[in-house]
């Protein structure tokens, strides 16, 4: 099953998409971690536009979201909300029924002492109105500085890896709880 991994930030040395890589390398047995990487060529969301036919990139998201089982979400905070690219994201599925209810987990990088709260709590507000399931105890805060950052993209601290870890453990356990009862 494949978990859909979205970077609100499109910097290339990115701290959450940096999280997201390692996220990748710990996912549990019968989970594929899949990079959303076209937050980039997505248009400015305009309502007006969102008939048939589709920009290629919406489609692109549409398809990716609903072949997934579960999305993991890493942003920053930009000026005390959501960056705009990754608002412009999340605009693309609001009226949408792809994510439905999506179990969705985010994991918050934030190194700053506010903790990005504002931009989590837009993110939790926004995601409401998608209807995703918020699993909260796949939500975690795990702090991330360049310095934890390797030559290959990678987070080599121990314990924001077990971190990682065990979101990862508490997403897909409530996917395959959610599996079993459905
Ligand atoms: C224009 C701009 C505005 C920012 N505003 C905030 C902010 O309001 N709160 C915060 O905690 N960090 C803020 N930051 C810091 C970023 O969140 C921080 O650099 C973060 O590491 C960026 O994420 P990334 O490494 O994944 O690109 C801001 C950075 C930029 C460039």
């Amino acid at each position: 099953m494949d978990i859909l991994m979205i970077s609100g930030s499109l910097r290339a040395s990115s701290n959450n998409s940096a999280l997201l890589r390692t996220a990748r390398t710990l996912m549990p047995d019968g989970f594929h971690g899949v990079h959303y990487d076209g937050m980039a060529e997505l248009p400015h969301f305009n309502p007006d536009d969102d008939l048939d036919p589709l920009p290629a990139s919406v489609v692109d998201l549409r398809t990716r979201i609903t072949e997934s089982a579960a999305l993991l979400i890493c942003t920053p905070e930009y000026a005390g909300a959501l960056p705009g690219s990754f608002k412009n994201l999340l605009d693309w599925t609001v009226g949408g029924i792809e994510i439905g209810d999506k179990p969705t987990a985010w994991i918050n990088v934030s190194a700053n002492s506010t903790k990005a709260a504002n931009a989590y709590a837009s993110l939790r507000l926004v995601l409401r109105y998608t209807g995703a399931t918020i699993v909260d105890k796949a939500c975690v805060h795990l702090p991330v500085v360049p310095s934890m950052v390797d030559a290959r993209g990678l987070i080599d601290d121990d314990w924001v890896r077990d971190g990682v870890a065990r979101s990862l453990a508490a997403l897909v356990a409530h996917v395959a709880s959610a599996a079993t009862i459905g």
